[in-house]
């Protein structure tokens, strides 16, 4: 196996770390539609990606950032959700976990898939600080594959961010009572300037 150039801590494959949380829906999960809230999912989804970067850091980990979460399809009281994790990619003191959520209906066994995104957790040291983490053993073309688009999506981001900060145009109202024109708000300032 090739060595991990400029790392101390020994690499771990991705099976050591892989998580999977099932949770039944309860009625007090649901909102007033009935299905089960977003929110709720959103929460199991950053317990999930918890337990999965801590356990390849070795670490407490933070949750950085989250990438987009596409609702695909409603969440019933009474099914069981399965949100499975791994760890896709890590950096020096990241990683960036996949999770897939899966819904169940108990009754028919159909299992729909509910949503994918991707989590990039830091790990953090007994002082707070960003701590290295183990370097990730890939042992198949998926693992691969899924390394090497969470590693374009973090160029992207960092990209984007550093695009934003040097291009963002200074906000100009006039400018935007033009452009808002035929959408659908009222501008109903009474006083000038900012508030
Ligand atoms: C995220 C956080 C750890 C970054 O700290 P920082 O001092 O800016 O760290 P650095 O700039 O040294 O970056 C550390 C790593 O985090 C990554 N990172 C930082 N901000 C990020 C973001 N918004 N999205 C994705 N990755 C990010 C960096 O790319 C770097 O990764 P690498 O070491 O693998 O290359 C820090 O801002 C923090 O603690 N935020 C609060 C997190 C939290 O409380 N989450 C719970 C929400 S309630």
């Amino acid at each position: 196996m090739p060595a991990f150039p400029e790392q101390s801590l020994p690499p771990k494959s991705v099976q050591f770390s892989r998580t999977t949380i099932t949770e039944l829906m309860i009625p007090s999960y649901a909102n007033f539609g009935g299905k089960i809230h977003g929110g709720i999912l959103l929460s199991l989804m950053d317990k999930v990606a918890y337990v999965c970067a801590a356990k390849h850091a070795g670490n407490y980990c933070v949750t950085a950032s989250i990438d987009t979460v596409n609702f695909l399809a409603p969440v019933e009281v009474g099914e069981l959700v399965s949100l499975m994790a791994s760890v896709n990619y890590v950096g020096k003191t990241s990683l960036m976990v996949g999770i897939r959520v899966v819904s169940e209906n108990v009754k028919t066994n159909v299992v729909k898939h509910t949503n994918t995104s991707y989590f990039t957790m830091v790990a953090k040291d007994e002082h707070n600080e960003p701590a290295e983490v183990p370097g990730l053993i890939l042992e198949n073309y998926e693992q691969v594959r899924r390394f090497e688009e969470g590693r374009q999506r973090k160029l992207e981001k960092l990209n984007q961010a550093a695009r934003q900060k040097h291009t963002k145009p200074e906000f100009n109202i006039e400018l935007s009572k033009k452009e808002l024109e035929g959408e659908r708000c009222v501008i109903a300032i009474k006083t000038p300037g900012k508030l």
